[in-house]
């Protein structure tokens, strides 16, 4: 089977395609927007497992792939990489009507992004997201970004895709931890507007991380469509969009306070932030403080962390965390910006939260 979704926005409409065989039909898929050749960006982990797929899928209807391949990981969405990539780019003689298209996970799509976003004014591009965070969450919605010394993502724009194709058989290859961390952002989508969702998760979750395709393919097309929904209605987050930020502030605060590095990865910090953003509401009296406790015991018994607590190493310290907050790019006039819920699937937004009730629950 396979799913197609649109993200309605106008003249920048486009669908997202999700199969388990979507790669190897790609090359049709891609066509109506390629010319004769088009540069494939990717990293060198994916390019060894999957780019062969893709570019054969390309070549039966005639379009030649130039591979650009960079280094894996987040060092890569860096002005550096940014100014290599347009290099490589230009060189492969793009056209202002051709079309790059990004094959990997979101720190590729990003960066892939941006340069189409930038180069010639704007160039199309195709997501081909190879991650379940990207298939669920960074390939869809337009937005790009690189990293700076002043923190992650400050330099970016909008930039939708003519078209995302998410290939749920690719995940197979990623590492378990991988796609953990992603699932970790199918259960954001649950927890913040669907909560019949969240309860077909609890019961098909744990087969769906095990590999069984039908479960998989149905939890992304769901994530896509929910995403698909709130972008539509929110391009360019003045209002709802921020809704996707559940778990966010939290969460950041958390990866920044590990360094970024291997102890937390984004969507383990997203698990440990969902559960605090119910616990707060709870606190805050808004939300039944069982909500909480249901979603960290299914994230638990899906191998995620669940806790401050459950990280490896040296608690990271209350205030720490709340610097880490306040630094973050949503904060507005020196507030947070919560989001809350009033259940499973009823989020928020609160810009009123007292720092006191923030920080105690740091502390516990
Ligand atoms: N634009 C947005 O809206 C948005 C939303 C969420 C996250 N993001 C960004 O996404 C990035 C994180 O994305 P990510 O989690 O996909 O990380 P990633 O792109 O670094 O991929 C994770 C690792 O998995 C490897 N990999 C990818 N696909 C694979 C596959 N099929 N099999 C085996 N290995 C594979 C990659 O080489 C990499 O080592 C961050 O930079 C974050 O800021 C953007
Ligand atoms: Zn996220």
């Amino acid at each position: 089977v396979s799913t197609r979704v649109e993200v309605k926005l106008g003249e920048r409409s486009y669908d997202i395609h999700v199969a388990a065989d979507a790669l190897a039909r790609a090359g049709a898929l891609l066509k109506p927007f390629a010319r004769g050749v088009v540069p494939v960006v990717t990293d060198k982990i994916v390019a060894a497992l999957h780019l062969e797929t893709l570019a054969s899928s390309l070549a039966a209807q005639g379009i030649r792939v130039i591979p650009v391949i960079l280094e894996p990981g987040e060092k890569t969405k860096s002005f550096r990489d940014l100014e290599q990539l347009c290099a490589a780019l230009l060189t492969s003689a793009v056209e202002r009507n051709d079309l790059i298209i990004a094959l990997g996970g979101g720190v590729i799509g990003d960066l892939t992004g941006f340069a189409a976003g930038i180069l010639k004014r704007g160039i199309n591009f195709a997501q081909v997201p190879t991650t379940l965070l990207a298939q669920v969450d960074s390939s869809v919605g337009g937005k790009t970004a690189i990293n700076t010394a002043h923190g992650k993502n400050l330099v970016g724009l909008f930039h939708q895709p003519r078209i995302v194709i998410a290939d749920t058989g690719i995940l197979k290859t990623l590492p378990p931890r991988e796609l953990r961390a992603g699932y970790a952002e199918v259960v954001k989508y649950g927890a913040l507007g669907d909560a019949d969702f969240f309860a077909w998760l609890e019961m098909n979750g744990g087969a769906a991380l095990q590999g069984d395709s039908g479960k998989v393919e149905h939890l992304v097309a769901h994530s896509c469509r929910m995403k698909a929904d709130i972008v539509a209605r929110d391009e360019r987050e003045t209002g709802d969009r921020a809704l996707l930020n559940l778990g966010h502030t939290f969460g950041h605060a958390l990866e920044a306070a590990t360094g970024y590095s291997e102890r937390l990865l984004h969507g383990e910090g997203v698990a440990i932030g969902l559960v605090l953003a119910f616990r707060l509401s709870a606190v805050l009296g808004v939300a039944p403080s069982a909500d909480a406790g249901r979603i960290a015991r299914h994230l638990r018994a899906c191998g995620l962390p669940a806790a401050i607590g459950d990280i490896g190493g040296e608690r990271p310290p209350a205030d720490l965390l709340l610097a880490h907050m306040m630094h973050d790019k949503k904060a507005k006039d020196g507030k947070l910006v919560f989001v809350l819920a009033r259940g499973i699937g009823q989020a928020f937004t609160a810009n009123d939260v007292p720092m006191e009730k923030v920080r105690q629950l740091l502390n516990e």
